[in-house]
């Protein structure tokens, strides 16, 4: 089934046409940067999708059983690790109501390694993405520009993968808050311990507080930036911590397809430690860097034929140069 409501939402998004002659075989960084500001509108000044979004602080401490999966210092360190996150909305629309349903929730975090050095996670409140490559991104976002529903139809039924994520979000509650909501880290990554065992992984994050929603007619009284005072009260009693935790992948689980569901019930899952978000941090400390989910570090690689993967961090490059580009 389409997710009418993701492409009612995106195409009402869309501001700017994008011819439909261009071959969609060909997504680069800046093609899917253009693309996503086809859909979004181009917003300078501001990140070309998650662009709404929430400065954190806080710390990670790893659990007693992170060192037996990867030697990466952050999850050996005998002190808590300094964090720097963001949550955002996604998409490029900078004032995406918080109370949107077929929205993924972001959580993205610098961990600080020490010695000016960090390596980052990103996470969205789902276990998939909507397309497989970057092709199919290009072809997915062209599309939905457009505003044309018969197309928007057309490719939705030829690509049933990209329906997947709008509807796992449709059957569920709106998160109540960015502390409230699972997210997951999509892509299959391989751990690597001190004696050199690998273990091919996904990252999922639980809220400790475990998850809580509320209804669609609640979401739609709620005024669009209510995750905002919500964090600050939540902050105000203590900090909204969550459960990192490695699911373990299995043979002949998908480890190239970011729209493809692994079976989490059937899979062992190992506790890596406690994100602790403590208080809210000036925007500028998020907006001076990019959050590059291939900025890994020893003990932990992305996965090899995800082709998703390494172009997220050249698509990021391109919106950060843009961003950064003094505004006319
Ligand atoms: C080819 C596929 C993708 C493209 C082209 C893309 C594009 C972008 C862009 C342009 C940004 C803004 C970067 C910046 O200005 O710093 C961004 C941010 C983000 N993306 Fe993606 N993305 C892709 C896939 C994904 C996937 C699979 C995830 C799942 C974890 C994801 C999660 C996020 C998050 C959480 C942020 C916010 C980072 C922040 O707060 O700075 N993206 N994406």
């Amino acid at each position: 089934m389409v997710s009418n409501r993701l492409v009612a939402a995106l195409a009402a998004a869309a501001v700017i046409c994008v011819p439909m002659a261009r071959a969609y075989a060909e997504a680069d960084a800046e093609s899917l940067v253009n693309a996503l500001n086809a859909v979004f509108g181009k917003h300078p000044g501001v990140r070309a999708a998650h662009t709404h979004g929430i400065c954190v602080k806080g710390n990670f401490v790893p659990s007693a059983e992170a060192p037996s999966l990867t030697k990466a210092p952050h999850f050996n360190s005998k002190t808590p690790v300094g964090v720097i996150g963001r949550f955002s909305m996604g998409g490029g629309d900078p004032d995406a109501p918080n109370g949107q349903k077929d929205n993924v929730r972001g959580i993205a975090m610098h961990f600080d390694l020490g010695k000016g050095n960090n390596t980052d996670l990103l996470m969205i409140s789902a276990p998939v993405f909507v397309a497989k490559d970057p092709d199919q991104f290009l072809k997915l976002l062209t599309t939905v520009a457009t505003k044309d529903k018969d197309k928007i139809g057309a490719y939705f039924k030829d690509n049933p993968n990209s329906t997947r994520q709008g509807e796992w979000l449709n059957a569920r509650p709106v998160p109540a808050s960015y502390g409230t909501v699972n997210y997951w880290g999509i892509h299959a990554f391989t751990f690597t311990n001190a004696d050199g065992k690998k273990q091919i992984f996904k990252y999922k994050a639980l809220p400790v507080g475990g998850e809580v929603g509320i209804s669609d007619d609640e979401a739609k009284k709620k005024d669009p930036d209510f995750y905002r005072p919500e964090l600050k009260d939540r902050l105000a009693k203590g900090p909204v911590q969550y459960t990192l935790t490695a699911i373990l992948g299995e043979d002949g689980d998908p480890l190239d397809d970011p729209t493809a569901f692994w079976p989490e019930d059937k899979r062992k899952s190992v506790n890596l430690g406690t994100i602790s978000i403590t208080d809210f941090e000036d925007a500028k400390t998020c907006d001076e860097a990019i959050f590059d989910p291939t900025n890994v570090v020893d003990g932990i690689e992305g996965p090899a034929n995800d082709t998703i993967f390494p172009m997220r961090s050249q698509a990021y490059a391109v919106s950060f140069s843009r961003r950064e580009a003094p505004q006319q």
